[in-house]
C-alpha cells in the first residue's frame, strides 16, 4: 500500500475583499505532496504563491476547499485555526518569505526557541540548534544577534529554525531570495537530505532559477490558479536502469 501523501490540497481558494471588489489570490488548486519529495512552486509575483503557503501550513483558512495533512482533515472553510496551534508546532516547519527572527534573541537561541517551546532542555535545544546552524554553514555565527547577521545569514538561521521541531512538512517561502547560488543550493540539498532521511515532504516557492533542477517536481502557479506541473528529478531517479541508455 503506498504512504499517505504529507498534504493534500483540494480545490483550495482564498479571497480578499478590497473594498467593492474581491482578490481571487487562490482560486481552485490540488495537489498532493507525498512523503520525501521536494516540490518547487514557480509563478509570478502575485500569482497566489505565499497565500498557497500560508493556506497549507494552516497560517489562513482557505475560502473553500480542504486542506489534509496525512490523511486528517486539518483546515476548511471557517476552520479555528487556534486551535491548531499545536498540530502546526509538531507537525509543519515554515520559512516566511522574510527571515523573522526576534530581534533580541541571538542566532542559536531563535532555533533552540522551537525545541524549548516543546520541552526539550535548554542544554539539548542548544546543541541541536547549533548542530542546525552548522548544517546552514553558520557554525560562526550562533552568538550574533539578528541585526548582526546579513540578510543570507538571517535567512539560513530561519531555516534551520524551521527544521528544529523535525518537522513532517516543510513549507519555505523564497529561502534562497537573498543567497549566492552556492548557498541557495546548499539550502535546497538540505531539504532533499530532510526529505530522503525522514520522509518529510518539502514545498518551496521561488523564482531562483538556479535552484530548480533539486526539485523532484514544479508547479507553476498563475492568477491564483495551477497552469502547469513539470516532474523533474524524482523521474530521472526513478528510471529503471535499462532506460539510461
Ligand atoms: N491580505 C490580503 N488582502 C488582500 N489581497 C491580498 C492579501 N494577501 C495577498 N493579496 C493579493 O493576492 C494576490 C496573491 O498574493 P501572494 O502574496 O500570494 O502572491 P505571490 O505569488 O506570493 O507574490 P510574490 O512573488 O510577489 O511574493 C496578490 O494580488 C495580492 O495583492
Ligand atoms: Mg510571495
Amino acid at each position: 500500500m503506498s504512504e499517505a501523501p504529507i498534504l493534500s490540497v483540494h480545490n483550495a481558494s482564498r479571497h480578499y475583499r478590497s473594498g467593492e471588489a474581491v482578490v481571487r489570490a487562490l482560486d481552485g488548486v490540488s495537489f498532493d505532496i507525498h512523503p520525501g519529495e521536494v516540490v518547487g512552486i514557480l509563478g509570478p509575483s502575485g500569482s497566489g504563491k505565499s497565500t498557497l503557503l500560508l493556506i497549507a501550513g494552516l497560517l489562513e483558512p482557505p475560502t473553500t476547499g480542504e486542506i489534509y495533512i496525512r490523511d486528517r482533515l486539518v483546515s476548511e472553510p471557517g476552520a479555528d485555526l487556534d486551535s491548531l496551534r499545536d498540530f502546526r508546532r509538531k507537525n509543519i516547519g515554515f520559512v516566511f518569505q522574510k527571515a523573522n527572527l526576534i530581534p533580541f534573541l541571538t542566532a542559536v537561541e531563535n532555533v533552540a526557541l522551537t525545541l524549548e517551546i516543546d520541552d526539550v532542555p535548554a542544554r539539548a535545544a542548544r546543541d541541536y540548534a547549533s548542530h542546525l546552524l552548522g548544517s546552514v554553514d553558520l557554525a560562526h555565527r550562533v552568538g550574533n544577534l539578528p541585526t548582526r547577521l546579513s540578510g543570507g545569514e538571517q535567512q539560513r538561521v530561519a531555516v534551520a529554525r524551521a527544521l528544529a521541531n523535525d518537522p513532517a512538512l516543510v513549507l519555505a517561502d523564497e529561502p534562497t531570495a537573498a543567497l549566492d547560488g552556492i548557498r541557495g543550493r546548499q539550502v535546497i540539498s538540505l531539504f532533499r537530505e530532510i526529505a530522503d532521511a525522514r520522509r518529510a515532504g518539502v514545498v518551496v516557492v521561488t523564482h531562483d532559477p538556479r535552484v530548480q533542477d533539486l526539485f523532484d517536481r514544479t508547479i507553476e502557479l498563475r492568477d491564483g490558479w495551477i497552469v502547469g506541473e513539470n516532474v523533474t528529478r524524482r523521474a530521472e531517479r526513478s528510471l529503471p536502469r535499462y532506460c539510461d541508455r
